[in-house]
């Protein structure tokens, strides 16, 4: 991906990632966590302060070599032993119903096949095991959905991939999930990052699982 892609956008990442806005939603997503927990995208680790006490151990799926090297600090100040476990969240390396929870934080709008690693994580799940999410996606007002088309070409190719209308409640129900909480807002910021700061927050199941 080069110096852009490799260097400096996991260090900004970490930087917009750290805002209060941010940090209280990672607050919220993390409360329920259990047992053994999978975390999509770990990024430079920004969850691992959150973690609550009955987390057991963290495997974490992260195809940045560089975020994971920004994370050390935070792993390191961590009770909870993380683990890297995968590159690619479309091809999980950990075996069916092995884990309590997985948690995805602004990483369903990065991944390339969405639906493919929403497949993954429904196999990995133990029956009755949870799918916490908070992650940014297609706002519900048209005007600001034409703002999230227009600069999406451009979003991808600066962020990683980044998508601003991918509609999280739709694939997570497409993959066979059921939303058992589910919470949406703008983020507080001017009007004009609307395009950027849908959020959804949302624990989700698979239905008869347990
Ligand atoms: C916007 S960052 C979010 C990082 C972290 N989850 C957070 O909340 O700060 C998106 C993350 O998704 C990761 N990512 C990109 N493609 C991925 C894939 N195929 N599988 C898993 N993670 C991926 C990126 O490397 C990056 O760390």
């Amino acid at each position: 991906m080069g110096v852009w892609g490799d260097r400096l956008l996991p260090r900004l990442l970490d930087s917009m990632g750290s805002a209060p806005e941010i940090t209280r939603l990672r607050v919220a997503v993390c409360a329920d966590l259990h047992g053994t927990v999978l975390e999509l995208g770990f990024g430079s680790g920004l969850n691992v302060p959150y973690y609550p006490a009955a987390v057991t151990e963290v495997l974490a799926v992260e195809p940045s070599d560089q975020g994971w090297a920004l994370s050390e600090r935070r792993r390191a100040a961590s009770l909870v032993p993380v683990r890297r476990s995968g590159l690619d969240g479309q091809r999980l390396t950990e075996p069916d119903d092995s884990v309590d929870c997985v948690l995805s934080t602004l990483t369903l709008c990065t991944i390339p096949d969405v639906a493919r690693a929403l497949a993954e994580v429904r196999r990995v799940l133990r029956p009755g095991g949870t799918l916490h999410v908070f992650e940014h996606g297609l706002a519900p007002d048209p005007g600001v959905e034409t703002w999230q088309h227009r600069p999406e070409p451009l979003q991808k190719r600066v962020f990683g991939g980044c998508h601003l209308t991918r509609d999280v409640p739709w694939l997570l129900t497409e993959a066979g999930f059921r939303l058992d909480r589910r919470d949406a807002q703008y983020l507080d910021g001017p009007t004009l990052m609307r395009p950027w700061g849908y959020g959804h927050l949302i624990r989700a199941s698979v239905p008869g699982d347990g």
